[in-house]
């Protein structure tokens, strides 16, 4: 969506995939959804270094909400769990230089049974504006499969119309995936700034697998519509979940990062292990990620087990149309660890000039590489090696 928003990836943080829809503060006052643990992240997010490396918006998900909207038809905010509102909220964040996100669904009722948008889309477009929401997840439960495309245009039209900026965030594909329809991704592009593919994201290993398979199956649709200002979003990072190993965390960040997907994270700010939070603030990873091309990479190389991908990214050549490229080596075996050798031309990297390669993860130079030179990598099962080759270009 061409609406000036989001353009790299949105970094985050949000509370579905590590709190759900945790309402009972009486007995989780730690972990409930509540206007204090919003706030708590975002102290972690600024304090703990994570704003500082990109991450700079907080987004409330479901079970924010009253049962009942307001005698005038308005959403009203959970009078307990967020007694100051959401315009308090929001103005919590904006002094700390952070964003706030929200979510709604146009149906009737959102997944987790609050009130959906449904007949009251310019109303609820217009509070979230009011409130100063700056990032607006929208969702698609309780709805005809027939009127998806069309809600998801009106909202689209209506948050245009508020004049406020909101980054608008769909899940259109994932609800015409789970009806079996198939998706227009040009026409996606054109109204959300970002989009989810498919289904949600849990901290599982599984989970992960799953999400990388089904883009890699449907990457030639995902490739070209990818750019800065519309997004896919495969979902988001639980790195910080302790069900995931180290490994299995920097895949997620590598490949995430290789596609330019939005980094939100979804765990537990405050207990995160020194082990998780190096890998959330590599700068050089999420370099990659927030590349100003916003190009998606792309699976270069499929054996059974490995899986290489290959991103251009800045500093490019235009003399020369070359590029410098991200490269993602993963290796999908559950127990083995593979040793890897990729020929750089092999995988398009083709300058004869050379690049500069330096291992992304351990931050390790391997020196000028040339085309013909071969990269070699032990790459961990389930896990990743990364590494970035940059022109050699003396204005470079
Ligand atoms: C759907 C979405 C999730 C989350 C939940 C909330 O499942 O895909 O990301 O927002 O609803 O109920």
């Amino acid at each position: 969506l061409d609406n000036g928003l989001a353009k790299t990836p949105p970094m985050g943080w949000m509370s579905w995939a590590q709190f759900y829809c945790e309402i009972d503060c009486l007995h989780h006052p730690y972990s409930c959804i509540s206007e204090d643990l919003y706030m708590e992240m975002a102290t972690r997010l600024v304090e703990d270094g994570y704003k500082d490396v990109g991450y700079n918006s907080i987004h409330i998900d479901d079970c924010w909400l009253e049962m009942n909207r307001s005698a005038d038809g308005k959403l009203v905010a959970d009078r307990v769990r967020f007694q100051s509102g959401i315009l308090a909220l929001s103005n919590y964040m904006h002094e700390r230089g952070l964003k706030l996100g929200l979510y709604e669904d146009y149906g009737t009722k959102t997944c987790a049974g609050y009130p959906g948008s449904y007949g009251y889309m310019e109303m609820d477009a217009n509070t979230f504006a009011e409130w100063g929401v700056d990032y607006f997840k929208f969702d698609g439960c309780y709805m005809d499969a027939e009127k998806i495309p069309q809600g998801y245009k009106e909202m689209s039209a209506w948050i245009n119309k508020t004049g406020h900026s909101m980054v608008y965030s769909c899940e259109w594909p994932l609800y015409l995936l789970v009806n079996n329809k198939t998706v227009d991704y040009a026409e996606v592009s054109n109204y959300c700034n970002l989009w989810r593919n498919y289904y949600d994201v849990s901290a599982s290993w599984n989970s992960i697998h799953s999400i990388i398979n089904f883009f890699d199956l449907n990457q030639d649709k995902l490739i070209p519509v990818t750019g800065p200002g519309r997004w896919n979003d495969p979902d988001m990072i639980v790195v910080g979940q302790n069900s995931i190993t180290p490994d299995q965390s920097r895949t997620q960040m590598s490949i995430w990062s290789i596609w330019s997907a939005p980094l939100i994270m979804s765990n537990d700010l405050r207990l995160v292990a020194p082990v998780y939070k190096e890998i959330l603030q590599n700068r050089r990873v999420i370099a990659i990620d927030q590349d100003p091309l916003g190009k998606m990479g792309r699976l270069v190389v499929n054996t059974t087990n490995v899986a290489v991908y290959v991103k251009s990214v800045t500093p490019t050549d235009e003399n020369s149309s070359q590029s410098s490229f991200a490269v993602v080596i993963f290796n999908r075996h559950l127990k083995s660890s593979a040793k890897v050798t990729v020929r750089l031309n092999e995988i398009g990297l083709t300058n004869s000039a050379g690049y500069f390669v330096q291992d992304l993860w351990s931050g390790e130079k391997r020196g000028i590489m040339l085309p013909d030179d071969q990269y070699i990598a032990d790459v961990p099962p389930t896990g990743v090696n990364m590494f970035k080759a940059t022109l050699t270009q003396a204005d470079f």
